[in-house]
């Protein structure tokens, strides 16, 4: 399916903002191969460094951003720089891509600085930390030290659409998709939420229909109160067209995405889907969903 995506293997340069400087000349490797890895399916990327993930000791401040990828990982990261640092140091927004002020715990690719040592190293208090993992597969640190936690979710025909441009155009990515089942991610999270206080549960809809209320509830959750003025600066540096055309947000660092396939602030719309759907495909994944989602309270919504 994703063979004439038109990401080259070879001879491409990947100069990852992560990737040494003087690895600037390599060959990629093969797409990784999927494989069950405690009933996930994962690629060696998200598990070749998996005793030291496990080994994470996460802080009581800090902040793990939780998700399914394609939720809205890099919209609610975001958010939360400009909140805790936009007005201090300002000068993040023009000088250090976001997977670099928000490390991705998980990920361990060639040439690259693993993620779980980005997050050992980075400087801020509170550390704003991504992860894709399930929720039982999180580092235990992470709930003995009672940090908080905001989990991103978005509705599955549009989180789909855009994980199948995404793969299109990261080369890292393996066929078809990575992290395991969508139902049982967002489920279980949902689950974990109903007895633990400290995750906070968004929607990607919930963002697009209203992302000062959404920033409102999310600055409750951690106990801020910026100003109005403070909130309108996040809510302008937020939009995606703002982000879309920001390469410390829009990840045109990463030189492993070829961004002329597809780029990785595509649209940003809830109801993409519609424009990739067929009628009987439509109804054939409304079927499935229902059956998968029978015992979930979780409601998603697909178009607004
Ligand atoms: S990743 O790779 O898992 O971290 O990707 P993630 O950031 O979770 O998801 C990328 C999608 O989120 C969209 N996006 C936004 N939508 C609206 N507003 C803002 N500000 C925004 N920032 C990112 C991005 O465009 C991807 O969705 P699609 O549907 O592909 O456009």
């Amino acid at each position: 399916m994703f063979e004439s995506s038109g990401v080259k293997q070879k001879g491409k340069q990947a100069s990852h903002s992560q990737v040494a400087s003087d690895k600037s000349e390599m060959e990629l490797p093969l797409r990784p191969t999927l494989f069950d890895f405690h009933g996930v399916s994962m690629t060696k990327y998200f598990t070749d460094n998996w005793d030291d993930i496990q080994n994470f000791k996460a802080r009581p401040d800090d902040i793990l951003i939780a998700t399914y990828p394609k939720a809205g990982t890099t919209w609610v990261s975001y958010i939360l720089d400009l909140l805790y640092f936009g007005q201090m140091c300002p000068e993040r927004q023009t000088s250090i891509p976001i997977q670099e002020r928000v490390p991705f715990l998980e990920i361990s690719i060639p040439y690259g600085v693993k993620g779980k040592d980005l997050a050992d190293r980075l400087p801020t208090t509170p550390r704003l930390i991504k992860t894709h993992l399930p929720v039982q597969l999180v580092p235990r640190s992470f709930w003995e030290q009672n940090s908080r936690i905001v989990y991103v979710a978005r509705n599955a025909k549009d989180n789909a659409v855009s994980f199948f441009h995404f793969d299109r155009m990261n080369n890292m990515e393996p066929e078809p998709v990575v992290f395991g089942s969508w139902y049982d991610h967002v489920n279980g999270w949902w689950e974990k939420k109903q007895t633990h206080s400290k995750i906070h549960y968004m929607f990607y809809e919930d963002l697009i229909e209203d992302c000062g209320r959404e920033l409102d509830q999310l600055c409750s959750f951690l106990g801020l109160s910026p100003s109005a003025e403070e909130k309108e600066r996040i809510l302008t540096g937020a939009k995606f067209d703002n982000m879309k055309h920001n390469k410390m947000a829009n990840y045109s660092t990463v030189q492993i995405m070829d961004h002329s396939v597809s780029p990785f602030m595509r649209k940003g719309k809830v109801g993409d889907w519609k424009n990739h759907f067929t009628v009987a495909q439509n109804e054939e994944f409304d079927e499935d969903h229902k059956k998968k989602m029978k015992n979930s309270t979780l409601k998603f919504r697909t178009e607004m």
